[in-house]
């Protein structure tokens, strides 16, 4: 399972990007008014850090408006993947800009029939959102579960990403779900690099090599 990062913090993004872990970016309107700049200008910068997927939200509501935005949004670099929510409006969006070639990622998902319906209308990821289901007290990884389930039978390409993801232990299940991607915070990927057994054989070796080494 891939990673990509859930962030518009060009910091964050840098700070994982050396690492080699990430393979991608995913902002939304929510995170990229977090940062408080400029769209076309924050995307374009991580555009210049990351050589992967990078999703950049349309804010329009209506399919017109959410292509003319998507068209500007896939010109910004050859890397970029329109956002779009999972709507009516959204679908008929995603059936024209994937006829053109601009590749999608249907948010806000919720159902494994909402999945569906994206990948028929040519969406290149979706991203049903884990979190935000668990916390109406629902199994968000089950919607997961489905959706990879499905597109195994009956062969469909569009990629999984796990999204909303709010602790460690979600990126575990969402890899066994069969998700393949999920894209994570950078508080969470600090969370799951760190385990107090590491720390203290750190401070093991440390202590023995000084014990012996510097007398
Ligand atoms: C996905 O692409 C979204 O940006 C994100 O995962 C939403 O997560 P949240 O529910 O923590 O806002």
């Amino acid at each position: 399972m891939k990673f990509f990062l859930d962030t518009a913090n060009v910091d964050q993004i840098r700070e994982a990007n050396e690492m080699g872990v990430i393979s991608g970016v995913t902002t939304n309107p929510s995170l990229i008014a977090k940062e408080g700049r400029d769209f076309n200008e924050v995307i374009k910068e991580i555009t210049s850090i990351v050589d992967g997927p990078i999703s950049g939200e349309v804010v329009a509501e209506d399919a017109k408006g959410m292509i003319d935005e998507g068209r500007k949004i896939a010109a910004i670099h050859k890397n970029m993947i329109v956002k779009i929510p999972m709507t009516a409006e959204g679908l008929k969006a995603v059936k024209v800009l994937s006829k053109e070639g601009v590749k999608t990622n249907v948010t806000l998902v919720f159902s494994a029939n909402q999945a569906l319906l994206a990948a028929n209308a040519g969406a290149t990821y979706v991203s049903p959102f884990l979190g935000r289901v668990d916390d109406i007290s629902m199994d968000g990884m089950e919607i997961v579960r489905t959706i990879a389930e499905i597109f195994d039978i009956h062969g469909i390409g569009t990629k999984i990403i796990a999204a909303s993801v709010r602790h460690p232990l979600h990126v575990i299940e969402a890899a066994r779900a069969g998700a393949d991607i999920a894209t994570i915070p950078y508080k969470i990927l600090m969370q799951m690099i760190k385990h107090p057994l590491t720390d203290q054989g750190l401070e093991r070796f440390k202590a023995d090599w000084n014990e012996t080494f510097k007398k």
